[in-house]
């Protein structure tokens, strides 16, 4: 079967490609409002794009009105972000902080959501996340609908247990983000991993 997205599927898109496109990586973006208080949202049209220099993108659809999403308008005015990573323990934590709120009504202080000071940002980092990612504002890009907010990591906090402190490695045998799958309510475990040696 094929879809015509060009066509007549049109209106299936976001349907049929965040259900195939899958399992999706979490960020669960903080900003900071304009007077300060802190918004938290979730999007999974997210990942990082490079290493050198260190880049990842989340891209925020517009609302109907075609006014942006709170986390976009923040990223535009401060140029700053934090991404946060997602385990199963925070899961239901990051989907309350999807309902749309009024701009300054903060998530984080609506869900009791403890804080703690970024290291080169003044947008704060969830205390329980697994990670965080300490991010700046490279470019953002409007396509359609989309805002594609492009940033550069600054800084990477990991939570103790999760690293191998003499090898600067990630445990990935105690790390294990959820991710998303299929529209409406679909997520996915990470814990059941395996190997597939590249060629050498
Ligand atoms: C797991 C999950 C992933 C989401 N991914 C996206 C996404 O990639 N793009 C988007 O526009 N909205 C996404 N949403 C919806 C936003 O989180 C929601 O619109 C939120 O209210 C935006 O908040 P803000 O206005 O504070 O930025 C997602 C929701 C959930 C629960």
């Amino acid at each position: 079967m094929q879809f015509d997205l060009c066509g007549a599927d049109a209106e299936r898109a976001y349907q049929l490609l965040a259900s195939l496109v899958c399992p999706r990586p979490i960020a669960w973006v903080t900003t900071l409002n304009e007077d300060g208080s802190v918004n938290a949202a979730p999007f999974s049209f997210f990942n990082v794009l490079g290493d050198d220099p260190p880049m990842v993108m989340f891209c925020p659809g517009n609302r109907e009105d075609g006014s942006p999403k709170d986390t976009a308008r923040n990223c535009q005015r401060s140029g700053e972000f934090v991404i946060n990573l997602v385990d199963e323990a925070l899961g239901q934590l990051m989907v309350h902080t999807s309902a749309s709120l009024p701009y300054a009504v903060s998530e984080t202080e609506k869900e009791g959501i403890a804080l703690s000071p970024g290291s080169t940002i003044a947008v704060p980092i969830i205390t329980n996340a697994p990670a965080a990612l300490e991010c700046v504002v490279h470019d953002i890009r409007e396509i359609g609908n989309n805002r594609l907010i492009i940033g550069l990591v600054h800084r990477i906090h990991v939570r103790d247990e999760l690293v191998d402190s003499a090898q600067k490695r990630i445990r990935t045998d105690l790390y294990h983000p959820v991710g998303r799958m299929a529209v409406p309510d679909w997520y996915c475990r990470t814990s059941d991993q395996y190997a597939i040696p590249r060629p050498r």
